[in-house]
C-alpha cells in the first residue's frame, strides 16, 4: 500500500485545498493529512487563522479524501510522522517548491500544482478592515512593521498634527503612508482607527472616532480619568463599536496561559504579586514625558494588568512612593493591600531594576524573568525542586501583532476581549488616584 502524507492549515476551506487533497490522494492508496494546531500556526507566524482547529479538521474530513488526520504541533514533526506511519510520498502545493527537499532523505517529495487565484489569505483579505492611524508617536514604526504580519487589514492612511516637532518617525518621513489633513476625511475612508497620539489628546480623539462610527484601538494607558474612561466605554458599547486598549502583554500567547495556570491552583493560594518594569530612556526620556507623562502613566498599565488578573479589583488600600525629577515621577512604587493578599510594583523611566514578575502562593511560586511583559518563559518553583517545571511559548517580534490580530478578529466577530472593560476601568482608577498627590509620598 502506497502511503501519502500532506500538511496544511486549511483555513476557510476553499477549492485550492480540495484540489490539492484530491491530487494527493490520487498519488497513492492511503492519505494522511496533517493539520496545524492553532499554537503551531502562531509560532510559525500565521497569526490570524480564522477557523479553529476543530472546524478545519471537520472541513478536511468532509472531503472524504483523508484516511487519517494528524495534528501538526511542532517543528520537525513531519520527519517523525513520515517514519512513524511508514510514508512513501510527502506532497504539498507548488508554492512550497524546494522548501521540503530535505525530506527526500525519508521518502519521495512531490510538489503538486497549486490552484491559481485562491488562498486563505486572499479570502481573509476580501473583508479587509481599513485602519487609519491618528498620531505619529514613537511606537508607530513598530506598529506598522508588526501590522504586516496580520492579514485581513490594511493601513489606509494617517492623520497627524505634529509636523513641527523633532520626532517625525520613519513612516511619515518615508511618504509611504497616505496623509489626511483632516480627521473627517480620514474617517470617511476607514473602518477603524489606531490612536497613537499623546495621552493628553487621546480621550478626545477616541470620542471623535466613536462618534464617527469607527472601531478604536488606542495606545495605553487608556485614560487616567475614571469617569471619562467609563463614558467612552459606554459610548462604544451603545454604538456596538469595539474600543480596545493596546497593551500587548494582555494578548501575547504566554500571558493568558500563565494566569490560567496560577488560577488552576498550581501554586496554591496567591498571597503576593510583585511586578517590575523599569527603563532608562536616555534621550527619549523627554519625548516619553511629552507623550504619556512620568513612570506611572508610561508603564503602570503593565503591572496593573498582572495584579488585577491575579488578585482582582477589590483591593482595600493602595499607596505610592515616587522619585521625582523636575516635577515628574521617574520612578514609582505602588503597593496594594487586599483582604488576603498583597501586591507591589515598581515602574521607572529613568532608573533600572530587575524587570521580573514573581507570583507567590501557599504551595510555591511562579518566576517570570525580565522582560516579563513580553511573556515567553516562566517557571513554577517549589520547596522541593524536583517538582519544578518550565514553560515556554514563543513571543514573536515586538508582540504588537498579537493585539492587532485580536482587534481585527473582534471587529469581525465579537468575542470577549482579554483586557475587558473592568480591567480598563480599574487601571483608570489607579492612575487617577496616583495623580491625586495627597495620597502619594514623594522623595
Ligand atoms: N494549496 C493549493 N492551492 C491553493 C492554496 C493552497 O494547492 N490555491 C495547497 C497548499 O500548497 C498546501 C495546502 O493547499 O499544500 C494547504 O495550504 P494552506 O497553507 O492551508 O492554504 P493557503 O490558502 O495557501 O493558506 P494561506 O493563504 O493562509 O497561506
Amino acid at each position: 500500500m502506497k502511503k501519502v502524507i500532506t500538511y496544511g492549515t486549511y483555513d476557510l476551506f476553499h477549492q485550492g485545498h480540495y484540489n490539492l487533497l484530491k491530487r494527493a490522494k490520487a498519488l497513492g492508496d492511503y492519505l494522511i493529512v496533517g493539520i496545524t494546531s492553532d499554537y503551531f500556526d502562531k509560532s510559525r507566524g500565521k497569526f490570524n487563522v480564522h477557523d479553529d482547529l476543530m472546524t478545519r479538521v471537520e472541513n478536511v474530513k468532509k472531503t472524504g479524501f483523508a484516511d487519517k488526520i494528524v495534528i501538526e504541533e511542532y517543528v520537525g514533526q513531519k520527519i517523525d510522522d513520515i517514519q512513524k506511519y511508514n510514508v512513501d510520498i510527502f506532497t504539498v502545493g507548488s508554492d512550497w517548491k524546494g522548501y521540503f527537499d530535505y525530506l527526500n532523505e525519508y521518502c519521495k517529495v512531490i510538489y503538486l500544482e497549486r490552484t491559481e487565484g485562491i488562498s486563505s489569505t486572499k479570502i481573509r483579505n476580501a473583508h479587509c478592515i481599513r485602519l487609519g492611524v491618528i498620531g505619529n508617536e514613537r511606537i508607530l514604526d513598530r506598529f506598522l512593521d508588526e501590522s504586516k504580519f496580520v492579514s485581513g487589514m490594511e493601513i489606509a492612511g494617517q492623520f497627524a498634527e505634529n509636523d513641527d516637532i523633532d520626532y517625525i518617525y520613519k513612516a511619515k518621513k518615508s511618504g509611504d503612508l497616505l496623509q489626511y489633513f483632516s480627521l473627517e476625511n480620514l474617517f470617511k475612508n476607514i473602518d477603524a482607527v489606531y490612536i497613537n497620539a499623546p495621552l493628553s489628546q487621546r480621550s478626545d480623539l477616541i470620542e471623535k472616532a466613536l462618534k464617527a462610527g469607527k472601531h478604536v484601538l488606542t495606545e495605553f494607558p487608556f485614560c487616567p480619568d475614571y469617569n471619562k474612561a467609563k463614558e467612552l466605554l459606554d459610548l462604544a458599547r451603545e454604538n456596538n463599536l469595539l474600543l480596545m486598549e493596546g497593551l500587548k502583554t494582555a494578548y501575547c500567547p504566554a500571558f493568558g496561559k500563565l494566569i490560567a495556570l496560577v488560577k488552576s491552583g498550581r501554586i496554591g493560594k496567591v498571597l503576593s504579586v510583585e511586578a517590575n518594569f523599569t527603563q532608562i530612556l536616555g534621550k527619549e526620556l523627554e519625548n516619553q514625558i511629552r507623550i504619556a507623562g512620568g513612570s506611572m502613566l508610561s508603564l503602570g498599565a503593565y503591572p496593573l494588568l498582572a495584579i488585577f488578573k491575579l488578585l482582582g479589583y477589590d483591593y482595600k488600600k493602595i499607596d505610592f512612593i515616587s522619585h521625582q525629577e523636575n516635577g515628574v515621577d521617574t520612578m514609582t512604587r505602588m503597593n496594594f493591600v487586599y483582604d488576603h493578599a498583597m501586591a507591589s510594583a515598581l515602574v521607572a523611566i529613568n532608573a533600572k531594576a530587575e524587570g521580573d514578575l514573581v507570583i507567590s502562593g501557599t504551595k510555591g511560586y511562579v518566576y517570570v524573568p525580565a522582560p516579563w511583559w513580553k511573556t515567553e518563559y516562566y517557571e513554577l518553583r517549589y520547596e522541593d525542586i524536583n517538582k519544578n517545571s518550565k514553560f515556554f511559548y514563543k513571543f514573536e517580534g515586538e508582540g504588537l501583532r498579537y493585539e492587532i490580530v485580536e482587534f481585527i478578529k473582534n471587529i469581525k466577530e465579537k468575542e470577549n476581549l482579554y483586557l475587558a472593560e473592568d480591567d480598563i476601568l480599574a487601571e483608570s482608577k489607579v492612575l487617577q488616584v496616583f495623580q491625586n498627590k495627597n495620597l502619594t509620598s514623594y522623595f
